[in-house]
């Protein structure tokens, strides 16, 4: 990965910049599977319903909608969460201790500044691992973080976080903290999150940390507005999949030809994002050798989002051993974080 070369007129403040970053690209292996075979892709275009999966939305451009759509005023889910992290930041700085921040799809970091300030200020080392598969985001985020920070050191990894888990060695501070907000980990249906939890697990010692920040159940109209914003931003971050498609394997989706649709599915308590095909059409993915038909209305679902009921969360992470410590809402039981530390292995 190219890094930003520094401006000299900067001097040793770059220098030290460049000297407390390492970005190690875990992607490779994942593009020369993706785009040679394209396993996902294929499997989940000829299925039936067909679906796609959601780390496709980030490209470069999917990324910045994406910080578009956490500033949409319906879009409740990225500022409950902010502001339940600036009132118990201290707190979980305090309970941890020195530790190392894995910080898993870390996008493009802002609210983990509030985990920086709040350990800054307790006089504690600042070591942040962020993972990201978008590898444009991951690299502007950290050095927008190390200009700021001036103890911090870096050291991302480009890569799926499932990857990422197994791979990362044990770390240097003391303890280490996991972290996963953003409610990223609806996106993983039941099975999928059985198994993600798992690999937290491993990649923790007993004693360390989890910090998770998910969204709750809540009346099925303040869902579906927040999937369904009035600028038609979800709909372009939705329809840029395809986009995204296009350019990674030749594809030759029609965008005007698909439209946004997104609900609450009141049964699984998940929000379920598609891509509604407008007519009959045959797209082409060239370098998966791949025709896909669609019939008019027919759909790709692109996205779930699950809300979670505090209670099940919290039985499902103590059957993993990763047992809440404390756990934080809002006045409103929006959102939900919890601070959960690994007890035993189990
Ligand atoms: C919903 S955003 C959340 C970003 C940030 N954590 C936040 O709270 O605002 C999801 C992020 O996870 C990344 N991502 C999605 N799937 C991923 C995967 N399988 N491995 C690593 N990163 C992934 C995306 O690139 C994106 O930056």
């Amino acid at each position: 990965m190219s890094i930003s070369k520094p401006d000299s007129s900067k001097g040793n403040f770059q220098r030290t910049i460049e000297q407390r970053l390492q970005i190690q690209r875990l992607l490779e292996p994942i593009l020369i599977v993706a785009s040679s075979t394209g396993t996902d892709v294929v499997k989940g275009l000829t299925q039936t319903p067909k679906t796609l999966p959601p780390r496709y939305f980030y490209d470069d451009r999917g990324s910045d909608l994406f910080e578009q759509i956490c500033e949409l005023p319906e879009y409740y889910l990225t500022r409950t969460e902010t502001k339940i992290l600036q009132s118990c930041a201290s707190e979980i700085a305090a309970i941890t201790g020195a530790c190392e921040i894995v910080e898993l799809g870390s996008g493009s970091s802002t609210k983990t500044r509030i985990l920086l300030d709040a350990y800054q200020q307790q006089g504690l080392p600042l070591h942040y691992l962020p993972i990201d598969v978008s590898a444009g985001m991951l690299e502007s985020s950290a050095l927008s973080l190390l200009a700021d920070y001036l103890s911090l050191q870096v050291y991302a990894l480009a890569g799926t976080y499932e990857l990422a888990l197994s791979q990362i060695e044990p770390s240097q501070l003391p303890s280490r903290m996991i972290c996963f907000i953003g409610s990223t980990l609806g996106n993983l249906n039941p099975q999928e999150c059985d198994v993600f939890l798992s690999q937290v697990k491993a990649a923790l010692q007993v004693g360390e940390y989890f910090l998770l920040g998910v969204d709750l159940q809540k009346p099925k109209h303040i869902l579906e507005a927040a999937y369904n914003d009035n600028q038609g931003v979800t709909a372009a971050f939705n329809l840029n999949m395809l986009e995204h498609l296009n350019w990674r394997f030749q594809g030759n989706f029609d965008t005007t030809q698909f439209e946004h649709w997104a609900f609450y599915n009141e049964v699984e308590h998940q929000i379920e994002m598609h891509l509604k095909s407008k007519r009959s059409q045959t797209v082409e993915l060239h370098t998966l050798k791949l025709n896909v038909h669609f019939e008019p209305g027919e759909t790709i679902r692109t996205e779930i989002s699950r809300k979670f009921s505090l209670n099940s969360i919290q039985q499902e992470l103590k059957a993993k051993n990763l047992v809440p410590q404390k756990v934080w809402t809002d006045e409103n039981q929006l959102f939900g974080l919890l601070l959960c530390q690994l007890q035993d292995r189990g």
